[in-house]
């Protein structure tokens, strides 16, 4: 490639590409951030310093996504994994029901997770169709005792996303946004947490950021492990403990550049013509196919396939050759997913399809 730093496209689905002029920033401010002397990596959690950082980071993100003041934000460690645990051993306060929407992979880790705290139910799934769409469901599909109802907003791995926010009357709603946090607005009446990894569209791996309204917090159980408890992370502004200093600073800078840069609704804006422009371009080839009903299609990890494995791993490699990394579906789907988050520049899609085409039409 020759770009000043011989960058390639890359389409990780995460972790993942950050904007360029963030990197930027934190290579100059690596060695001495801002006169301190030292990089943010060797600061003391507990320094001035560093709370500046962390209480920035905050007020930025709720800058961004507009969020109410009846939600805390807390930034976790422990990945969207952990979460799979904490949501249930915190959400399930009295009737220890919830319903899960199972709309892949970790829609159904989560689910699986959640049963070992309580009462737990699959409302709908599309596991019968490899999780080609999003199933269609209505307020009448929960229990009305249920403590929450969760659902993954967009999933990774198969390329999908809600293209409706459930209907669930007033139990609180819960959505992993991982991979899709800070690509729309969030209309916080319907939703009463929001969590999300972020190591796709925010920052590198190492936080994970939870927004929860403040009356779903305190209610774990006696004897649940320190770290698990919502509460303690809100008491203590998320330093009970160390927190993952660097991904939150990574993280602030990402929010700052957002912020200058039109924000969610300027991004929002972006991500549509770039998947748009993909889709467009896969639905005029008829080499290419895309895996997922149209009106369910992820604006931020876009799966398609050839048809024959062999011609998908000739164009992956063909990719590659040409600066375009990680265009190979995920392990147990296979084919093509090309992540297209905030910070993949609309020059990197226009590049990918530059090259179906060409690729295309060698094969005519
Ligand atoms: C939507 C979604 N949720 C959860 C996870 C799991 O996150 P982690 O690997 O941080 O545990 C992922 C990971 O890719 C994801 O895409």
């Amino acid at each position: 490639m020759s770009n000043k730093y011989d960058r390639v496209f890359n389409f990780s689905a995460g972790p993942s590409v950050l904007p360029l002029e963030v990197l930027e920033n934190v290579q100059k401010d690596l060695l001495n951030y801002k006169g301190t002397g030292q990089s943010v990596m060797e600061m003391s959690h507990r320094s001035a310093e560093y709370q500046k950082i962390i209480d920035e980071a905050e007020a930025d993100l709720r800058t961004l996504l507009n969020i109410p003041d009846d939600y805390s934000v807390l930034f976790l460690q422990g990945g969207g994994t952990l979460q799979f645990s904490m949501v249930p051993i915190n959400l399930l306060r009295n009737s220890k029901k919830a319903d899960y929407i199972v709309t892949g992979q970790w829609a159904k880790k989560a689910y699986k997770e959640a049963c070992k705290f309580g009462d737990i139910r699959c409302v709908a799934s599309s596991e019968d169709k490899t999780f080609s769409y999003i199933p269609k469901v209505s307020k009448e599909d929960f229990r009305e005792d249920a403590d929450y109802v969760y659902i993954c907003y967009n999933n990774t791995i198969y390329g999908s996303k809600f293209p409706y926010i459930p209907d669930t009357g007033d139990i609180p709603l819960v959505a992993d946004m991982s991979s899709c946090i800070l690509s729309e607005e969030i209309d916080w009446s319907k939703f009463a947490c929001v969590w999300a990894g972020a190591q796709k569209n925010v920052a590198p791996a190492g936080v994970t950021i939870v927004i929860i309204r403040k009356d779903l917090i305190g209610h774990a159980p006696e004897g649940t492990p320190v770290y698990l408890d919502y509460k303690i992370h809100d008491e203590k502004g998320s330093m009970y403990n160390t927190p993952p200093c660097f991904s939150i600073y990574v993280a602030g800078e990402v929010f700052k550049y957002l912020l200058a840069n039109g924000g969610v609704k300027a991004m929002h804006e972006k991500d549509i013509r770039k998947a748009q422009k993909l889709y467009d371009a896969i639905d005029e080839s008829s080499l290419f196919k895309g895996t997922v009903e149209k009106e369910d299609r992820s604006l931020m990890n876009v799966t398609f396939v050839t048809g024959d494995p062999d011609l998908d791993k000739e164009f992956i490699a063909l990719a590659k050759e040409n600066g375009l990394i990680n265009l190979k579906g995920h392990r147990s789907v296979g084919g093509l997913r090309a992540s297209i988050y905030n910070a993949m520049p609309e020059e990197g899609v226009d590049a990918l399809i530059d090259l179906m085409k060409k690729f295309e039409a060698e094969k005519k």
